[in-house]
């Protein structure tokens, strides 16, 4: 049923970019679970710094404080089977159901705008991206992290489309929020996201762009499953 890629295919890197909760992180998961890619979600990536920078007190302003905190800090990820996801990791706790709550979704925009925290970030998922293979989403993929990915996506949809999806998956996890906070959070992290000094949020020149406001998740999905197919066949036969 799946579209696994095969041996003669070359393993890409897909970028998949855009602002929260436009449907990235659960498309991006689908389309590398049926390429039989890897899925890495660099948003959690964020998430996690800011669960540690939280949890110990770290002072946004304190140069030091945030140097030596990177340096503790590991960022892996599993896949968990039963729960048929790929799961984060912190310093080898699972921190997934942590990561989603309100405490880390108001903060992480301030802290994924501090320069060494971008800077190690990136690092990293260039890392995890090595060999090709792999799905990654977030803001800056295309833009910073991999320039050259052989396909990017640029997700978007309209502002309250937006907010009853996520109103949908915080509810779905047993949250209990408003509309009116759903709003406020997203409309901030646009803000931050889109104007920050090192990497903001912007398409790629060379980005596909893809309106999930009027669209079911299948025809997401489908779609990006047909731009990297012929992406795949067209480098193949280079
Ligand atoms: O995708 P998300 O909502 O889980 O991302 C959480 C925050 O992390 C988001 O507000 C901006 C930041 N982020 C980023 O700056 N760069 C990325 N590549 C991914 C996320």
């Amino acid at each position: 049923m799946y579209d696994t890629a095969t041996d003669q295919d070359k393993k890409i890197i897909i970028a998949i970019d855009g602002y929260s909760a436009c449907g990235k992180s659960s498309t991006a998961k689908e389309v590398a679970s049926r390429l039989g890619f890897t899925y890495v979600d660099s948003g959690a990536m964020y998430r996690a710094v800011t669960l540690y920078f939280l949890d110990h007190n770290v002072d946004l302003e304190n140069q030091q404080q945030i140097a030596k905190a990177l340096k503790e800090i590991t960022i892996t990820f599993k896949y968990n089977k039963a729960e048929r996801r790929f799961e984060t990791y912190l310093n080898g706790g699972n921190i997934e159901e942590d990561i989603r709550r309100m405490r880390v979704s108001n903060m992480v925009s301030k802290v994924s705008v501090i320069p060494e925290v971008r800077s190690a970030m990136v690092d990293l998922q260039r890392v995890m991206g090595k060999g090709g293979g792999v799905v990654m989403d977030g803001r800056d993929i295309g833009t910073t992290v991999y320039p050259d990915a052989e396909l990017k996506v640029f997700m978007t949809a309209n502002f309250e489309a937006r907010v009853d999806r996520r109103m949908r998956e915080l509810e779905s996890n047993g949250v209990e929020i408003t509309s009116d906070e759903i709003k406020e959070n997203l409309a901030t992290r646009d803000r931050i996201d889109s104007t920050r000094e090192v990497s903001p949020l912007r398409k790629a020149d060379d980005a596909h762009e893809i309106d999930t406001s009027y669209i079911t998740f299948e025809q997401q999905v489908q779609k990006i499953i047909e731009l990297a197919r012929s992406r795949m066949k067209a480098l193949s036969n280079a």
